[in-house]
């Protein structure tokens, strides 16, 4: 479905590999929809008992492909249906999920996190999520989901202010579970995945729904900040500062 994303199965993990060095992993559309897909296909699959999401080294994302944004601010509308369909996906998806951070995990690349069940940063991991200096809102839920994480102030400064956090303060604000050195990221993640795929996955899967609750809140959320997120990608702030970006190499 997409070259940019390599989904393998094996010994009850799926790792969801983002994979478009050049780029530092932005996501295209064709990537959103090979990982719903890959998602989605977990949910129903008995022989996954949990997902690992993974970067490069270097880049776990740089978020969304700032092309599709353009593209989208100046009218061709095709960006939300593929980007929104992922978000629904992660929300509701049934298996334990593990991230596996090395570099830079910019927008979603953050965002995606907040849904993950165990996270693993390497020392070099930044989080950022510059979607207002964008002209843009933050999405994923994060608007929920991050202000109960790490309370209203801090969550003004990461969300709004658009202050990256390294692995460290991640961590701390729980949004971590281990920091290690880069070159034992992928170990570690698949070490942490291995654990919670030897597990009995009846008793994950219902401790897990019952500490994760009702997706409804957190749905009604992403539909509201969906609706407010293609207003303004739409708006002259945002097509600016996309602009910005192509023209800040020439
Ligand atoms: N969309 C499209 N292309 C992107 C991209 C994105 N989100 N992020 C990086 N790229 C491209 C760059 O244009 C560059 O391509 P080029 O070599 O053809 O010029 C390539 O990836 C490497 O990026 P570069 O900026 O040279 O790497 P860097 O290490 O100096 O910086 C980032 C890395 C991620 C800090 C920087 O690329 C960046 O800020 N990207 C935009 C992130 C962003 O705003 N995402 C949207 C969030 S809502």
């Amino acid at each position: 479905m997409s070259e940019h994303v390599i989904v393998t199965d094996e010994a009850g993990i799926r790792t969801i590999r983002m994979y478009r060095p050049e780029k530092k992993n932005a996501l295209t559309l064709a990537m959103y929809e090979a990982m719903t897909a890959a998602l989605e296909s977990a949910n129903t699959d008995d022989a996954v008992r949990c997902v690992l999401i993974a970067g490069i080294e270097g880049a776990f994302t740089a978020g969304n492909d700032l092309g599709d944004f353009l593209a989208a601010a100046t009218g061709d509308g095709g960006f939300n249906r593929a980007a929104l369909r992922f978000l629904p996906a992660l929300v509701n998806c049934r298996k334990p999920m593990v991230a596996c951070v090395s570099g830079v995990a910019v927008g979603i690349g953050t965002t995606m996190l907040l849904h993950c069940d165990f996270v693993v940063a390497a020392t070099d991991a930044t989080f950022s999520t510059p979607f207002v200096g964008l002209g843009l809102i933050p999405e994923a839920g994060s608007t929920l989901l991050v202000p109960r994480q790490m309370g209203q102030r801090r969550a003004f400064e990461f969300l709004v202010m658009g202050h990256p956090l390294n692995a460290t303060r991640a961590k701390d604000l729980g949004l971590a579970n281990l920091v290690v050195d880069p070159q034992d990221v992928d170990a570690q993640a698949l070490r942490a995945a291995r654990e919670i795929a030897a597990l009995p996955p009846g008793a994950v899967a219902a401790a897990r729904a019952l500490m994760r609750g009702t997706s409804e809140e957190l749905m009604a959320r992403l539909d509201q900040e969906g609706k407010i997120f293609s207003e303004r990608l739409r708006s002259p702030e945002a097509k600016a500062a996309f602009e910005a970006f192509f023209a800040r190499k020439r």
